[in-house]
């Protein structure tokens, strides 16, 4: 359940709440005066120098004995003993100059993970947040806002006994404000703060439950809840279509793959045709060529694009795009066995180009191939894919962006604009055909995996021979983006459910 979130203008003398927190530049607590920026709200029904004339001697004294200072996002929480409307009183140090946007955001993602973290504190289901020097008629300040708040109040409790501490939850957050919040904003922001929580939930899942029938299952769910409509590849289905790269992936498994095509219909008819496609292995023991122990204990999360896709589509159904959207995700566990895919075996994708399997670990690249060619036989003309793909990747650019390649500058650009906004960055890297060379086999078409140089780059070079020239397509690698080894701020430790927002985002911006 989301936090309610609502706007009123209630005077000081009116006002009755558990926590009062208010955002305070450095120079307000120096100057008598409150001094409000240009762009900042200025219409806060609650101000800091309205504050500080009604309780100004109990405020006063609790300033000067603690060392407050207004830093950014410095916190003092003061206790009122009863001498306000509120219990509690949360100043917030706040600096509204940040270097780009993208860090002023961020800003107020973090603001909104620490206003829930000290509702929990003192325990207050309602939470009023004056908005003086907030920039919340600004749509996308108040998404950042709410996307911190939101975010930050996940936990994966599926496989824990339940304990009193979990129980709390925000329910409602009060903005002090004369003007409204954009409705529109705050409907969209849950919506894609419920799917990002779905996808976390969905990596976050252990293995032995989290399998490719699962994934279908809660894909049926999704589908039916959203009006979507669904078809289901088994093995059957995925040999007749000779969908023998992925085939070959799942062949060591006891659980049987599947392919899943979810698709979004607008009411009215559409010409674009986007695709969306989502590595699904729900655990990669890399095959034959098996992982080193350390290296395998996170990969339940290789099914984190997958994750991203289904969650998109979630929110895309709610959010009702104008365009076609098809998912693809392609589902199998990468595991070892007698009947294991060998290194040097050769096989014939869906496309019809062969391909030698010289690596089993270089697994998630042949089951998108498959995929990405049954997005093409669909019609799809805009392509995106996600995928989980390279250690290269992770070398290159950590967990803080995710790798972009793509040809076409306007796709590159619009997952660019849109990860800005939520908070997803993400790095256009190169598609530079001198590397071609190094996946070309001596005695297939293409090799699964380079024998050196630029890993992630060579990775993105395989999908591409798999997209054909009219198509604009991009590929992102969330190998370092999509699994997070601590709590920092709205993400959480675990699953992060990176690239659903921004590919709802990304859809939502498509005009039909
Ligand atoms: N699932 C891994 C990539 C990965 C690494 C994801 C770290 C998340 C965190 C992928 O299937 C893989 O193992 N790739 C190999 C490819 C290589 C054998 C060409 C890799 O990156 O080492
Ligand atoms: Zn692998
Ligand atoms: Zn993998």
């Amino acid at each position: 359940m989301m936090t309610k979130i609502s706007a009123a203008d209630i005077s000081h003398k009116r006002l009755k709440t558990q926590l009062l927190v208010v955002p305070v530049t450095a120079g307000e607590l120096k100057s008598k005066k409150s001094r409000r920026k240009r762009g900042a709200d200025d219409n806060a029904a609650i101000s800091f120098a309205e504050l500080d004339a009604k309780a100004a001697k109990e405020i006063k004294k609790l300033l000067r004995s603690q060392d407050f200072k207004g830093k950014d996002l410095e916190v003092l929480r003061l206790s009122t003993l009863g001498s306000l409307g509120a219990a509690w009183v949360l100043l917030v140090g706040w600096k509204d100059k940040a270097d780009s946007l993208f860090e002023e955001l961020s800003h107020y993602r973090s603001f909104g993970a620490l206003l829930f973290e000290h509702a929990r504190k003192v325990k207050a289901a309602t939470l009023h947040l004056s908005s003086q020097n907030l920039k919340l008629s600004d749509e996308r300040h108040l998404a950042a806002l709410l996307e911190g708040l939101m975010l930050s109040q996940y936990s994966f409790r599926k496989y824990k006994s339940a304990s009193d501490d979990d129980k709390f939850t925000l329910r409602e957050l009060v903005v002090l404000t004369k003007k409204r919040l954009s409705e529109p904003v705050i409907r969209e922001v849950t919506t894609l703060c419920e799917a990002t929580a779905l996808a976390r939930d969905l990596v976050n899942t252990p293995a032995r439950d989290c399998t490719p029938a699962f994934l279908v299952r809660r894909c049926r769910e999704i589908a039916r809840r959203g009006r979507l409509r669904i078809k289901v590849f088994d093995s059957a289905a995925l040999k007749k279509l000779r969908a023998n790269a992925l085939l070959a992936v799942a062949q060591a498994s006891d659980e049987p793959p599947y392919l899943i095509r979810v698709s979004y219909m607008p009411r009215r008819r559409s010409k674009t045709r986007v695709a969306l496609v989502g590595k699904g292995v729900t655990f990669d023991s890399g095959g034959l060529s098996i992982k080193p122990a350390g290296s395998m204990e996170t990969m339940k999360c290789d099914m984190s694009g997958a994750a991203a896709v289904i969650a998109a589509m979630q929110a895309i159904s709610a959010l009702k795009p104008a365009v076609e959207v098809h998912a693809y995700i392609p589902s199998v566990e990468n595991m070892v066995s007698g009947h294991a895919t060998r290194p040097g075996d050769i096989v014939m994708a869906m496309s019809g180009k062969t391909i030698e399997i010289l690596n089993t670990d270089a697994e998630g690249r042949l089951i998108l191939a498959d995929a990405l060619t049954l997005a093409e036989k669909d019609g799809c003309k805009r392509i995106i894919d996600i995928a989980t793909l390279t250690g290269a990747c992770v070398v290159a650019l950590g967990a803080e962006y995710a790798g972009l390649f793509s040809d076409s500058k306007t796709l590159a650009k619009k997952i660019e604009t849109s990860g800005e906004l939520c908070g997803e960055r993400f790095w256009h890297m190169p598609l530079a055909k001198e590397y071609k060379g190094l996946i070309k086999s001596s005695i297939a078409d293409i090799k699964n995996r380079a024998s050196s140089g630029p890993g992630a780059i060579t990775a993105a070079l395989f999908l591409k021979e798999f997209i054909s020239k009219g198509t604009e397509w991009a590929h992102l690698d969330i190998a370092g983006t999509a699994f997070s080894d601590a709590d920092k701020g709205h993400i959480k430790r675990g699953g992060v459910g990176f690239g659903v927002r921004t590919l709802a985002r990304v859809v939502l911006g498509y005009q039909n």
